[in-house]
């Protein structure tokens, strides 16, 4: 049966970003109130104000690193909409992109944190309130959580983290008539995706953003989460043509490591970031490019 979101409240965190702004259009334009959690507080400001009067759409500056700010919050929108039905779980950073080797470990950090710890703290603090009512959850993966990308190795990390956080809830919380979805897009064009567009390691990583990489419409994305939340579905594949590959990750995981991130695009892409970084690797062996970058990263770290 349709779960009708016409005077249902939901909240949104990662609300000022692309993905998020145009779901809380969509999800008023389906008669839900909305809260618009951001650490962007004029923008969600702003976003609600468009959207209606504060009966209906109200912007909240939060951050899903803090979990006493986000408890803090989700009670002030329970006590402001008289309950709270649906959360979004949507903020989110790319995180670095490159080889281990010069990832610095608090850039590791902030990604899991954002990206990970911030859906489960986002659950956790909405959990009281959301169980109540017998509400939905649904945290904004990506296709990242099936197929893993070489040189992006912390992002893939948190959004396979994240699916099963979720596939783990699901069973543990529908005693309580609570429901639990994963959202799983592929690349689609947002702040966060524009910055990495003309970037010639993500480019060569992900196949110059062709084939299984192709960016899908944003409405498309939007659509699709806002049907699934209707559906309180377990899990939303988009585009729809990439269900299979996310259904049969670990079937197909050695034909896309093999065929898909070939070496020749990935010693390429290892190479930008070499030369991208101020390193002159055309004397060095793959092993001296890499040593340099341990050395560089472990440089930059102590304050050297
Ligand atoms: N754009 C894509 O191609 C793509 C693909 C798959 C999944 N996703 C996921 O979709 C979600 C939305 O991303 P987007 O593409 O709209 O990016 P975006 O950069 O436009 O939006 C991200 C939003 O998250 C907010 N945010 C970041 N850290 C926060 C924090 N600590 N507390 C509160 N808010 C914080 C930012 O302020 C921003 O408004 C993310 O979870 C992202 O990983 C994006």
């Amino acid at each position: 049966m349709k779960y009708d979101l016409t005077n249902r409240t939901v909240a949104l965190t990662g609300a000022a970003g692309g993905l998020g702004q145009d779901l809380a259009k969509a999800l008023r334009a389906r008669g839900a109130r909305v809260a618009l959690l951001d650490l962007n507080a004029d923008v969600v400001g702003d976003l609600a104000d468009s959207l209606g009067d504060e009966s209906v759409a109200r912007g909240w500056k939060a951050d899903v690193r803090d979990l006493d700010n986000l408890t803090e919050v989700m009670d002030e929108v329970a006590a402001h909409f008289e309950g709270l039905d649906v959360v979004v779980a949507g903020a989110g950073t790319g995180g670095p992109i490159g080889p281990m080797a010069g990832t610095a470990l608090g850039d590791w950090e902030r990604t899991i944190d954002i990206n990970l710890n911030g859906v489960w703290r986002t659950f956790k603090a909405a959990l009281p309130h959301v169980a109540f009512q017998r509400g939905h959850l649904l945290a904004v993966a990506s296709m990242a959580s099936f197929v893993h990308s070489p040189l992006h190795s912390p992002y893939s990390a948190s959004k396979a983290g994240v699916l099963g956080m979720c596939n783990s809830l699901r069973p543990e919380l529908r005693q309580f008539g609570v429901t639990v979805g994963s959202a799983h897009p592929s690349f689609f064009r947002s702040l966060m995706v524009d910055e990495v567009l003309d970037n010639p390691v993500a480019r060569n990583v992900w196949n110059d953003f062709d084939g299984l990489f192709k960016l899908v419409p944003r409405e498309a994305v939007v659509e699709a989460i806002v049907a699934g939340i209707e559906r309180r579905a377990d899990q939303i594949v988009v585009p729809r043509l990439s269900t299979p590959t996310a259904k049969l990750s670990g079937l197909f995981r050695p034909l896309v490591e093999r065929f898909v991130f070939q070496d020749s695009r990935i010693m390429q892409a290892i190479s930008h970031f070499v030369t991208s970084i101020g390193l002159d690797d055309s004397d060095l062996s793959p092993e001296e490019s890499l040593a340099a970058l341990h050395t560089r990263d472990r440089d930059a770290t102590h304050g050297a």
